[in-house]
């Protein structure tokens, strides 16, 4: 689906620059707003709208209402918590100085959580494949600053626009402490979230034996899945699923070396 930039309502001089900055970035065309809603401008058009705002992106896609934009969502109760007893840490043993590849970057509320746990010693990327979403993700966690516990976490996060496997296709043997893992689900959950606008645009692609055999190339430590509990995945691929009573995601492990 073709993406166009355009700004508010009534733009000012920095947010026209803004677009012109955004629409260099992504090669993306910029069209001029012309008080348009943003359903006359879907009609109009008939593209994914990039909306530049003076203090965020916000991201429609064809026919949606409600925007997409950056927020830390659950890493913002869950790094409240002991880090040591979230899921995510605990399955995968991600510790402090260690490096963390989250495959499937989304909204990057799991990449922020390991960040918070890697701390300024370990490194973590987030991958995602889906240009527009690692841009405003990408741009979003280098000026959110709103939540002053998470913002070294957030900055610390390197973003790539990139299919999973490509990317691990790039990387060394044995180079990563952690490679975490959660397509989106085949079955919908109907929570509603910041991720509900992106539904659609997201990529659907599911794991591959060539996935996880990459996967199993590159990292040191454990390859951690994250799926619905009704998944087959788990036991296709070798995860050794943890089971999470009444909760609608399991999450399971390869565990590379003890
Ligand atoms: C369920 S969401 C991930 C949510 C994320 N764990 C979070 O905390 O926000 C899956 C994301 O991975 C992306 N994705 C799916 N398959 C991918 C692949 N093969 N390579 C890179 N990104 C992928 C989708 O576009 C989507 O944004």
């Amino acid at each position: 689906m073709k993406t166009l930039v355009t700004t508010a309502y009534r733009p000012t001089s920095s947010m026209l620059e803004r677009a012109a900055r955004v629409s260099e970035d992504l090669s993306l065309l910029q069209v001029p707003r012309n008080k348009r809603s943003i359903d006359r401008m879907h009609a109009d058009e008939g593209a994914d709208l990039l909306v530049c705002l003076k203090e965020r992106l916000e991201f429609y896609p064809l026919g949606k209402k409600e925007p997409f934009f950056f927020h830390p969502n659950s890493a913002a109760f869950r790094t409240k918590r002991p880090l040591e007893q979230d899921p995510v840490i605990e399955v995968s043993r991600l510790a402090p100085g260690d490096s963390f590849l989250d495959c499937t970057l989304g909204l990057a509320s799991d990449a922020i959580v390991a960040s918070q746990r890697v701390g300024e010693r370990g490194c973590v990327i987030g991958c995602e494949s889906h240009p527009v979403l690692a841009y405003v993700v990408g741009q979003g966690l280098q000026a959110y600053n709103e939540m002053l516990h998470l913002e070294e976490a957030m900055r610390r996060i390197q973003v790539v626009t990139s299919d999973a496997v490509s990317f691990l296709e790039t990387l060394e043997s044995d180079s990563i402490d952690v490679i975490y893992m959660d397509p989106m689900f085949t079955e919908e959950i109907t929570e509603a979230s910041n991720f509900t606008p992106l539904r659609g645009p997201a990529d659907h692609g599911q794991l591959t034996e060539q996935w996880v055999a990459e996967a199993k190339r590159v990292a040191r430590k454990s390859i951690v899945l994250k799926a619905h509990f009704r998944s087959g995945d788990f036991e296709r691929f070798g995860f050794v699923r943890r089971v999470r009573p009444n909760t609608k995601f399991h999450y399971g492990v390869i565990s590379v070396r003890p």
